[in-house]
């Protein structure tokens, strides 16, 4: 079965999933935005576990269990800080959503959802971020992929809509010559 891909407008700490990805920063103790969220929700032993990872850096990720949530596990990945677009961001928030599905295969995660990582507090335009989130899921999957669904996480209706955009065009895959 092809996994489906999917933007729902939702708190992200209500969902039943495999794995919520946090979209943190690189000590990994926590912050605000959906990283102060998935904290309060998950409870105080997350940053327990956490500080015995020795943080975390930009583009790569590192798994949790995920204590009060309803959810097996979460992935927390540290996104670029949006500086122009100029200084590797795309690349490095790639990094993050291809790291994120590979350890969710190795665990055989099921259902994972995603938060727009860095589009918050650490500015990369949605626009932007959608399509590099959308195509890098696409493309990271294995053939055989454990996960059978990948949510996108919208914390408004705006977000909501570019998501839904992207979706519906996805990119064009290269063209063999
Ligand atoms: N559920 C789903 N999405 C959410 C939620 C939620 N509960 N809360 C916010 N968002 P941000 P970043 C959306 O700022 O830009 C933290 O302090 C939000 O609307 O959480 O990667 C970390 O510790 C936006 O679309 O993360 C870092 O220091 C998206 O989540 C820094 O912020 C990401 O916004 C990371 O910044």
């Amino acid at each position: 079965m092809p996994t489906q891909l999917h933007a729902i407008c939702s708190d992200i700490t209500k969902l039943h999933v495999g794995a919520i990805v946090n979209a943190a920063n690189s000590s990994l103790l926590g912050g605000g935005g959906v990283d102060g969220a998935i904290h309060r929700a998950a409870g105080p032993e997350l940053v327990h576990e956490c500080r015995l990872l020795g943080g975390c850096k930009t583009g790569h990720a590192k798994v949790t269990k995920a204590y009060r949530l309803s959810a097996d596990y979460i992935i927390h990945t540290v996104g670029p800080v949006w500086q122009g677009g100029k200084s590797g961001e795309p690349a490095l928030l790639a990094d993050c959503y291809r790291r994120c599905i590979a350890l969710a295969e190795e665990r055989s995660v099921v259902s994972i959802a995603f938060p727009s990582i860095s589009t918050g507090i650490y500015g990369y335009p949605l626009h932007l971020a959608a399509h590099i989130a959308v195509s890098t899921v696409q493309e990271s999957l294995s053939e055989h992929s454990p996960i059978a669904e990948v949510i996108f996480c919208c914390f408004s209706p705006e977000d909501l809509l570019q998501y839904e955009q992207v979706l519906k065009n996805p990119p064009l895959p290269p063209i063999d010559i």
